[in-house]
């Protein structure tokens, strides 16, 4: 526990920058550029109002600053369609704004390279030490996403203000709608770090990111608990599913099916669908 309450002593007056990450980009990350991306002309299905990427990350994250308890985010769409190239500027955007003073990233998509900027580490000792060197700990396998977010349920209950970025989420499931750490591996009751984080997390200023392609895989606490749902392009059971949770209204249905890459559109429970679909580049 020691280890732990010298992994929160870090305190920064300000977000270190963010070597590789600039806000105010929109253009992809230098990891390959898609042909598909078009401007709102090109790819507008009615007259629909559009805004850029930065305005979609300003009205992710408005509910967040508006009750200083950090973010819950869930984030959908088809592969490729841009889900890691947004998370990284809402990283960036997320430091600015002080919603999260850590990032911690469970990045472990391709085994030999990192998608996301910051320290790595590859065991959750390492954390501590990578934290001193920089606000974004970019968490690499073998560390589970289990893992990942004890560490973040930790920060976070040391009054270390966290975002917990999943990249993948599937792997953080244990089966349709389970979180893998539910349950020990002899069967037994787990800790149940993920359940906490969306539920509870808030109160302590965690924040949670998750990107996932089948938005029918995520338990139930986490879509109740979103604040905000970035969806990409999506067709099929996966925008069924939505419309038939009430996330997407029936009438963005149309419009959410012909996003092209690097377009979203935002929802949230509380409030009707601003009709905006928010693109790349600016
Ligand atoms: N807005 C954008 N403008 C230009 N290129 C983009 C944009 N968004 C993503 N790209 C590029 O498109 C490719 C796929 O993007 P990304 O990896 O973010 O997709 P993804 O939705 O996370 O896919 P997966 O579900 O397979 O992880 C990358 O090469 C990325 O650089
Ligand atoms: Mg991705």
């Amino acid at each position: 526990m020691r280890k732990m309450q010298t992994m929160v002593s870090r305190k920064t007056d300000s977000p270190a920058p963010l070597p590789g990450l600039r806000a105010e980009s929109t253009a992809g990350t230098g990891r390959g550029e898609l042909e598909g991306i078009q401007g709102p002309q090109a790819s507008r299905v009615s007259a629909g109002k559009t805004g850029t990427r930065a305005d979609g990350i300003a009205a992710a994250l408005s509910p967040a600053i508006a009750s200083a308890e950090g973010c819950r985010i869930l984030v959908y769409g088809r592969t490729r369609w841009g889900k890691s190239a947004f998370a990284r500027h809402l990283v960036t955007a997320v430091l600015n704004s002080r919603v999260a003073e850590t990032v911690l990233i469970h990045d472990v998509k391709y085994p030999d390279h990192a998608q996301f900027t910051g320290e790595e580490a590859t065991a959750i000792t390492q954390i501590g030490e990578a934290m001193q060197a920089g606000s974004v700990v970019v968490l690499r396998p073998p560390v589970s996403a289990m893992e990942a977010a004890h560490v973040a349920k930790l920060l976070a209950e040391y009054r270390e203000p966290t975002l917990l970025l999943v990249d993948e989420t599937r792997r953080a499931l244990g089966g349709s709608q389970i979180w893998c750490d539910g349950k020990n591996p002899d069967g037994t009751q787990g800790p149940r770090s993920f359940e906490w984080l969306c539920l509870e997390g808030g109160g302590l200023g965690a924040s949670l990111v998750l990107l996932v392609q089948r938005p029918r895989q995520l338990p139930g606490d986490a879509v109740d608990s979103a604040q905000v749902h970035v969806v990409f392009g999506l067709g099929g059971r996966s925008l069924a599913y939505l419309v038939a949770a009430g996330t997407v209204p029936p009438e963005a249905a149309a419009t959410v099916r012909a996003l092209k890459p690097g377009a979203f559109c935002l929802f949230t429970d509380d409030e009707e669908w601003s009709g905006i679909t928010y693109y790349s580049p600016e």
